[in-house]
């Protein structure tokens, strides 16, 4: 019976050697090692051996059985390795076909803006300083000189955290910030960020928007310093046909203030976009307050010093013609793939 078991061993062996097919390997292995296969048979007929004998023809057919399962393996890896070669040798697959393209995604809209700005300040010397969105009462009102009570604490409700804390309603406590920690030097930054007040949202007014401070502090730092870096600001954002002007107003925070203001595109004739007017609001500013000054730490006998602050999203609706604010927030890809 041995010599039956080796002989079959070996006929099962060379078949699979033959198989050149891997479709071929489940008919092979059902036929030598599957529930009905010979050496299952072979197995059965061991009933008829003496007690002595069957252990070990037992251990006989099983080694045969792993080898016979080892072999099968080795040459179901061997058949797909050759059947992929054959694949990849054959013209199948063509690695010169352009690939399929991988969808990249782009910079909002917003910080395009953001990093225009910046790249006009830094021209003129200016440094990106940035301070926190949640801030205090104390340097959002306080050192501002807008003391509690103040009148113009109505031209900024916020979203309070508690009766301290708030999530700040300008970019302008981030001058205190700056001047505390660059004093005594002098100072040349612009403050981005995102304000917050408590407004109703409509097309024109969100409760959350980004704007650019502008600040600098120095010896003999005139008024027309600020208007000559707006001007230059104008033009370099949107064309040098821009003319820039000024009217007065009023900031707690600066004295004297001014707002500023930029030719429309439709060269002054009047258009939609300026209601007419043939110019278009840009910035509040104005020379820095003494008393914003002391707070800063500078001497205002010795030290002056201009500030801005200006929208960011208003000016990209109007460069643009979006005729609402709130896609600005609306994360609708239809919008943002425009720009
Ligand atoms: N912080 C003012 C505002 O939000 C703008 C401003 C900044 C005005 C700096 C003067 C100087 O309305």
């Amino acid at each position: 019976m041995i010599e039956a078991i080796h002989a079959l061993r070996q006929q099962a062996e060379q078949e699979l050697e033959r198989l050149d097919d891997a479709a071929a390997l489940p008919e092979w292995y059902r036929r030598y090692l599957g529930r009905k296969g010979e050496l299952t048979q072979q197995l059965k007929q061991m009933g008829a051996l003496s007690p002595e004998e069957r252990p070990k023809m037992g251990k006989v057919v099983n080694k045969v059985k792993q080898t016979l399962e080892d072999a099968f393996h080795a040459r179901q890896q061997s058949l797909q390795t050759e059947q992929l070669n054959r694949e990849l040798a054959g013209d199948d697959l063509d690695v010169t076909l352009p690939g399929r393209p991988v969808h990249t995604g782009h910079l909002h809209l917003t910080t395009q803006t953001l990093r225009k700005i910046y790249r006009i300040f830094g021209e003129m010397g200016f440094q990106v300083y940035e301070a926190p969105d949640v801030e205090t009462d104390e340097y959002n009102f306080q050192l501002l000189n807008i003391p509690e009570y103040h009148p113009a604490r109505d031209m900024w409700d916020t979203f309070w955290v508690n009766d301290q804390v708030l999530l700040r309603t300008h970019t302008s406590p981030g001058q205190i910030r700056a001047m505390r920690e660059y004093h005594p030097d002098p100072i040349r930054v612009i403050l981005p960020g995102k304000c917050y007040r408590y407004e109703q949202i409509t097309p024109r007014s969100e409760h959350q928007f980004f704007q650019v401070e502008g600040l600098a502090v120095g010896k003999n730092i005139r008024l027309t310093d600020l208007i000559g870096v707006m001007s230059e600001f104008a033009r370099k954002m949107y064309g040098q046909e821009r003319e820039v002007r000024i009217r007065g107003s009023y900031f707690p925070f600066t004295e004297p203030s001014i707002e500023i203001d930029m030719s429309c595109s439709c060269e002054k004739v009047g258009c939609r976009l300026c209601k007419q007017t043939g110019w278009l609001e840009i910035a509040g500013a104005g020379m820095v307050h003494p008393v914003v000054l002391r707070n800063g730490g500078y001497e205002p006998e010795e030290w002056t010093g201009f500030a801005l602050g200006m929208g960011v999203e208003r000016p990209a609706l109007l460069k643009h013609g979006i005729q609402d604010i709130r896609y600005f927030y609306g994360n609708d890809l239809r919008f943002l793939q425009q720009f």
